[in-house]
């Protein structure tokens, strides 16, 4: 079997992706009311151990892998870059190297995307892309999980608004409307738009993809509405950019021009009050709870693609 690696959704293409969200949906379901520790009854990543590598902080992904593994009948090793030689200067090419001789898989969130390009091109084992600076696939299967469980239908043919700062949250949700055909309209400030790159390959796969300034436009009957931080971890906080994303706050007036039973998402962190009213990220609508559970079960899904045994 060729080593498969998860740096993007397009690494994995449509079908399986297709697979990865029937999977996560049936293990949930399988499981519900278990103790989380509990491992799947076919425990099918027995003896099989991930190291995840955090060079950035990390709440859910971090959990959801450890869990995931756990439930799938294997083991994580959660390491912080910084204690790691890789702090001092070992070359990321030489620690994919030899993590590859210790670990079955490898998670790397961090910085540059060209770091994690690099680590698994030289890794003999999977690799995934927990978040880098470029995109957050691992997201976009958790995010597409969660509105197949609110709408209870497929995501194709469902219409999508993202609003605020066209960042990696954002960029993985370009492609994943473009793999699985569900109409994406970002509205975000001049300077804040989405990699160019992301969007030409999501409308040459045919997707309905646009980008216009107006939250209202873009939201206007949506069926989703999603939004992310203003400042992602390593960028810098300044008064122009809070400035230019101020009138992309969702809030209830912004959500009453979805379209009725619209599901609000957000990966969390949230600033609260900044990119989102409480009354949104605590109201009926929103999903953001489900989203963060549902990494734990689209994580297993990933793994099981990545070994082989989807
Ligand atoms: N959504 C997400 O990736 O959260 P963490 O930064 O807490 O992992
Ligand atoms: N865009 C955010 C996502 C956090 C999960 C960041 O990169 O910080």
């Amino acid at each position: 079997m060729p080593l498969k690696h998860f740096r993007n959704l397009g690494d994995a293409g449509a079908g399986a992706v297709r697979a990865m969200l029937a999977e996560a949906h049936r293990r949930k379901a399988a499981r519900r009311g278990w103790p989380q520790g509990a491992p799947d009854a076919d425990a099918p990543l027995a003896g099989r151990v991930l190291a995840a590598i955090f060079e950035k902080p990390s709440t859910r992904t971090r959990l959801s892998f450890e869990m995931a593994m756990r439930q799938l009948g294997g083991h994580a090793l959660t390491l912080a870059a910084a204690d790691l030689q890789l702090g001092r200067g070992e070359t990321v090419a030489d620690t994919a190297r030899v993590l590859s001789r210790f670990v079955d898989g490898v998670m790397l969130r961090c910085h540059a995307h060209a770091d994690l390009e690099a680590f698994a091109a030289a890794a003999q084992v999977p690799v995934i892309n927990g978040l880098t600076d470029l995109s957050h696939p691992c997201q976009a299967v958790a995010d597409m999980m969660t509105v197949e469980e609110r709408l209870g239908k497929p995501v194709a043919g469902t219409r999508w608004a993202w609003v605020g700062d066209g960042n990696n949250v954002a960029h993985s949700l370009v492609e994943a409307a473009g793999l699985m055909g569900f109409a994406l309209c970002l509205a975000v400030p001049e300077g804040y738009e989405p990699d160019p790159g992301f969007l030409a390959t999501a409308r040459a796969r045919g997707a309905d993809v646009r980008v216009v300034r107006d939250p209202d436009l873009a939201v206007a009957g949506a069926d989703v509405v999603a939004t992310d931080t203003w400042v992602s971890m390593g960028q810098t906080e300044s008064e122009a950019r809070i400035r230019a994303l101020t009138p992309y706050q969702v809030n209830p007036l912004l959500m009453a021009r979805a379209a009725p039973g619209a599901v609000f998402l957000h990966c969390l962190p949230a600033q609260r009050g900044r990119e989102v009213t409480d009354s949104v990220l605590d109201g009926p609508q929103s999903a953001v709870l489900d989203e963060a559970e549902n990494r734990v079960h689209a994580q297993k899904a990933i793994l099981l693609w990545l070994f082989d045994r989807l």
